[in-house]
């Protein structure tokens, strides 16, 4: 299947690698970014650029007028210390710039709406690892409410609206494009530093674990998540969300121990104070977007991590 689809945040990290795997399914593609963290040249070549901010009429009007099929909903503010910091501005742009998207959506009779949530957040610190979809979700910051929020709204304003909605729940994304300042991005971090030669701070004791996937897997989600038949709808949230993952825990001190192997690099590895409110442990279970969406991830850690060195390497050419 193919059609027309409106990706917001399509200048960043993942919505950059989204907008790509559309286009090479056969979409036409129009990215929506205000540029306040992604970048005009991230944007593919052969999709249509709209700068705004997703709060805006502008925005609103370009989902209402633009005869789009798919709404693929990646714009965020993604930093949890900025939420704890200024719950405000997180809810306003992850919760209004959101609803401000789907009316419009609405109005412009979108058939479908695929959201990025976050599996690293929505459950909060899980009972059950790894963990599936209809595990209690309970999240431990703004950041994760806003997430939990949006599929709330997801799901109210579609059966208003006319429009199927799907959640992707996404593990610790990692590969090309992602900046190693943002704070979700360790493996950036710690790739971009063992280039340098520059040694590793592993926070606490280097046993808390996450769960890491490939741009590139997670950007395949979106295209097959726009492609499903239909969706299903249930009493439970969780019906129509996928978990976007590998199913593989991975230590941040096994997270070290595999960038300076796949890089070929020894560096220093030192131990700082743990971060208070980090979860200990998160990994989620797969099975149901194997199942369901016919998903599972193709790119080992290994040659991610090689994709992303080259990346780094590229850039500082
Ligand atoms: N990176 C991860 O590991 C991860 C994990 C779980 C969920 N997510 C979610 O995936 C999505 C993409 O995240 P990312 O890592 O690519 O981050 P990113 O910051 O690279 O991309 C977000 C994009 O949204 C744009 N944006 C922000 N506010 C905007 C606004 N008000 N109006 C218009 N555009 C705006 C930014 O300019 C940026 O290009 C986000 O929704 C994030 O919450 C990411």
């Amino acid at each position: 299947m193919s059609g027309s689809v409106c990706v917001t945040g399509g200048a960043g990290f993942i919505g950059s690698h989204i907008a790509e795997a559309y286009l090479a399914a056969g979409w036409s593609v129009t990215c929506l970014d205000d540029l306040s963290r992604g970048k005009r040249e991230q944007v593919p070549a052969g999709a249509r650029f709209v700068e705004a901010d997703i709060r805006s009429r502008e925005a609103h009007e370009l989902l209402a007028d633009g005869g789009f099929d798919v709404l693929n909903h990646q714009a965020a503010q993604i930093d949890v210390r900025v939420s704890v910091e200024d719950p405000a501005t997180d809810a306003s742009i992850n919760l209004v710039g959101f609803a401000n998207l789907l009316a419009g959506a609405a109005k412009g009779r979108v058939s479908r709406v695929v959201f990025a949530s976050s599996g690293g957040v929505v459950y909060g610190d899980p009972a059950v690892i790894p963990t599936p979809e209809p595990t209690a979700t309970l999240p431990i910051s703004p950041y994760g409410v806003s997430k939990l929020a949006s599929e709330h709204y997801l799901r109210v304003l579609g059966t208003l609206g006319g429009f199927e909605g799907v959640a992707l729940r996404y593990a610790n994304v990692y590969g090309p494009r992602q900046d190693p300042k943002s704070e979700a991005g360790v493996v950036s971090i710690f790739v971009s530093r063992v280039l340098a030669g520059q040694g590793l701070t592993i926070f606490g004791d280097g046993e808390q674990t996450r769960d890491y996937v490939y741009v590139g897997d997670v950007a395949r989600a979106s295209v097959l998540a726009s492609g499903l038949a239909s969706v299903q709808r249930g009493d439970r949230l969780d019906v129509p969300a996928f978990n976007i993952a590998t199913g593989t825990e991975t230590t941040v001190n096994g997270l070290a121990r595999h960038v300076m192997d796949a890089l070929g690099r020894e560096v220093p590895v030192e131990h700082a104070a743990a971060r208070p409110g980090e979860l200990v442990r998160s990994c989620l279970d797969i099975s149901k977007a194997d199942r369901e969406l016919g998903w599972r991830p193709e790119v080992p850690f290994a040659e991610g991590l090689a994709a992303l060195a080259r990346w780094f390497e590229g850039m500082a050419r």
